[in-house]
């Protein structure tokens, strides 16, 4: 595993998202968490309040029941409608109940929806200072909103914005992702593998990208993981639970590109030339 340091923290580069963690066989995504934390180091786990109403951090809460849990960087979401004065507490503890632990590393809201800024930055201040949660942050913030959040007190604090990013979904590299990294937000990639099958056919179908990624000795999904992470400033989470997609996703990930690879990548995968507005699932 390759990792990046963000306000003092040790970041794995790569980890496990859960997003419809609970639909296959409970034993095979469980014995898959664990080979990723065991054997390649992904101890980064995402999770959120909303996968299958808490079956996700319930779960995540068994693969994880065994381990130093210093050891592992849980980052948990809680809902917009559930982020206000009376519900976030009590919303916070539960997610803790179901993972089992006693602190989430990174508290994440999930998106923005109508949600009060100030009120959510003094809810996520008041569960670090209760030491519920040690960092909180945003997910499917866009620029202008990120803007708005370090306009109020303490937004300063947040400490990651996650956002859809890969190879297809570029258009946060515009002006979103040079904003967080000048005003010290770490990015978080998520659907590293386009989420769903279709979307990601297109691309480990495609000619230029087999080519690309056998000359690297990867597979295609695993030259995707790759594209995220190329530049060792933003981390990503996937999910699976096949243990061969997980070795297969991570071989020779962090194998840098050539400039010769990158423009030949980029001649179809383009960067944004204008202002998109951030997408999201
Ligand atoms: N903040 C947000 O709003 C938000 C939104 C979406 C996702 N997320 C987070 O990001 C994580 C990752 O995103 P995601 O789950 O949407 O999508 P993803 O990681 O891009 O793709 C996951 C899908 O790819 C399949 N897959 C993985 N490796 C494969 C391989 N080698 N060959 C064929 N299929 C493969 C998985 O199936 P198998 O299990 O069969 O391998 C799964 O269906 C989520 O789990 C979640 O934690 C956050």
């Amino acid at each position: 595993m390759q990792y990046l340091i963000h306000r003092g923290e040790k970041i794995p580069l790569i980890g496990f998202g859960t997003y419809r963690l609970g639909r296959s066989e409970k034993a095979a995504e469980i014995e898959t968490i664990r080979y990723g934390m065991d054997k390649l180091g992904m101890t980064l786990l995402d999770t959120a309040e909303m996968y299958g109403s808490g079956l996700s951090e319930e779960i995540l809460g068994e693969c994880i029941r065994s381990y130093d849990r210093s050891s592992l960087f849980i980052v948990d979401k809680i809902l917009p409608s559930n982020a206000h004065k009376g519900q976030y507490l009590e919303c916070c503890r539960q997610s803790l109940r179901r993972l089992g632990t006693d602190y989430i590393d990174l508290y994440l809201l999930h998106w923005k929806g109508p949600v009060d800024l100030q009120d959510m930055a003094d809810n996520m201040q008041k569960l670090v200072e209760q030491g519920l949660i040690r960092h909180w942050g945003v997910s499917n913030f866009d620029t202008h909103e990120m803007q708005q959040l370090f306009a109020c007190k303490n937004g300063q604090n947040c400490f990651c914005d996650q956002i859809l990013y890969n190879i297809c979904e570029r258009g946060a590299e515009y002006d979103l992702i040079p904003w967080c990294k000048q005003h010290g937000v770490l990015v978080m990639g998520y659907s590293p593998l386009c989420n769903c099958r279709e979307a990601r056919t297109n691309v480990t179908s495609d000619r230029l990208i087999i080519s690309s990624a056998q000359a690297r000795g990867q597979t295609p999904e695993s030259l995707m993981l790759s594209f995220v992470v190329r530049n060792k400033d933003i981390i990503t989470v996937f999910k699976t639970s096949d243990i061969s997609h997980l070795t297969n996703n991570m071989q020779n990930v962090f194998a840098p590109f050539s400039e010769a690879e990158m423009s030949v990548l980029c001649t179809k995968y383009k960067p944004p030339a204008k202002k998109y507005p951030l997408e999201k699932i």
